[in-house]
């Protein structure tokens, strides 16, 4: 395996499969032992020009449990950005201010031009509706641990596959894992003709469905997605779609034992709360797995870990 260290990640095809998992690895030894000093001269500059609470605050608890400094900004506007300062000025700025950046932009392509611009290693925290790397990895770490493979797996993905860009980045590196695939999204919200194409590259199967009841018995993996109302250019389209598929907890009669229900999260109504307390609920131990998967990244793209 190639070293981690000084790379960036930008898109989930930066890395190899035997890459994805020396990560997971890593990260299974954190959750054992997250604590421990091995960042202490270090620094972690967090950049989010856009909303965040998951990436932004697993990102700063997972640098800080392992001894790191944080800087950064959760707003951009309490920054020379609001004075029409470019992004090639701020990354070269915080390049000599910081060893690794990690940055959440809503301007697709702006994370792969930040790190041609940067001195240090990027690690893209989204960059709007294309590519959201580091979560599809802890995606890849939830969907191990609850079901002991990657290999060979039912996976549903449903709802905004058009804007989705967890989806995307899980669609593509499950591609690695001989995957079946389950589309269900409204016609408006259907995955993209490319990420289709990296499926049929890899000789697998995809089958798209606009009801989610027919995917409910085959999945392994059932992996929600809020319909984002901020990728819309028209509004009115976006209250069409926006409750075409919700999943209920009476809806989960008939499915696999071993079934999961995986969301990035933040939800709005497409999970309903009944469903937080079945045993197929597992979207709030995803986003703690986020800790210990972006302990792995920084470790290794900061060379402690390899
Ligand atoms: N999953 C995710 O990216 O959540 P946040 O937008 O809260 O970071």
């Amino acid at each position: 395996m190639s070293n981690l260290k000084g790379r960036n990640l930008i898109s989930i095809t930066d890395f190899t499969k035997e890459e994805y998992i020396r990560i997971l690895d890593i990260a299974e030894e954190f959750e054992k032992n997250p604590k421990q000093a091995i960042l202490n001269d270090k620094v972690v500059a967090t950049l989010f020009f856009e909303p965040s609470t998951r990436t932004r605050l697993s990102f700063e608890s997972a640098a800080n449990q392992l001894g790191a400094r944080i800087i950064g900004f959760s707003d951009p506007g309490g920054t020379s950005v609001q004075k029409g300062e470019s992004l090639h000025d701020t990354i070269t700025m915080v390049s000599s201010y910081s060893d690794l950046i990690v940055m959440r932009n809503p301007r697709e392509g702006s994370s792969r031009y930040a790190s041609e611009v940067s001195t240090v290693p990027v690690i893209n925290a989204g960059d709007g509706a294309n590519q959201h790397p580091t979560q599809c990895m802890l995606d890849l770490y939830s969907i191990r641990k609850t079901q002991g493979t990657l290999d060979n797996l039912n996976i549903a993905l449903v709802g905004d596959l058009k804007y989705g860009r967890t989806v995307h980045s899980l669609t593509q590196a499950m591609c690695n894992f001989n995957t079946t695939f389950h589309f269900v999204s409204p016609d408006e919200l259907k995955m993209p003709e490319s990420v289709k194409m990296s499926v049929r590259n890899a000789n697998l199967n995809y089958y798209e469905y606009s009801d989610i009841n027919e995917i409910i018995p085959v999945a392994d993996i059932i992996y929600m997605t809020r319909v984002q109302r901020e990728r819309f250019p028209d509004l009115i389209e976006y209250e069409r779609v926006k409750d075409s598929c919700i999943l209920t907890a009476n809806m989960l009669k008939g499915c696999k034992d071993n079934m999961r229900i995986l969301h990035p999260l933040p939800r709005v109504n497409e999970i309903t709360t009944d469903v937080d307390k079945t045993p197929y609920a597992y979207y709030f131990q995803q986003a703690q797995n986020g800790v210990y998967v972006r302990q792995a990244l920084i470790a290794a793209i900061l060379g402690v870990r390899k």
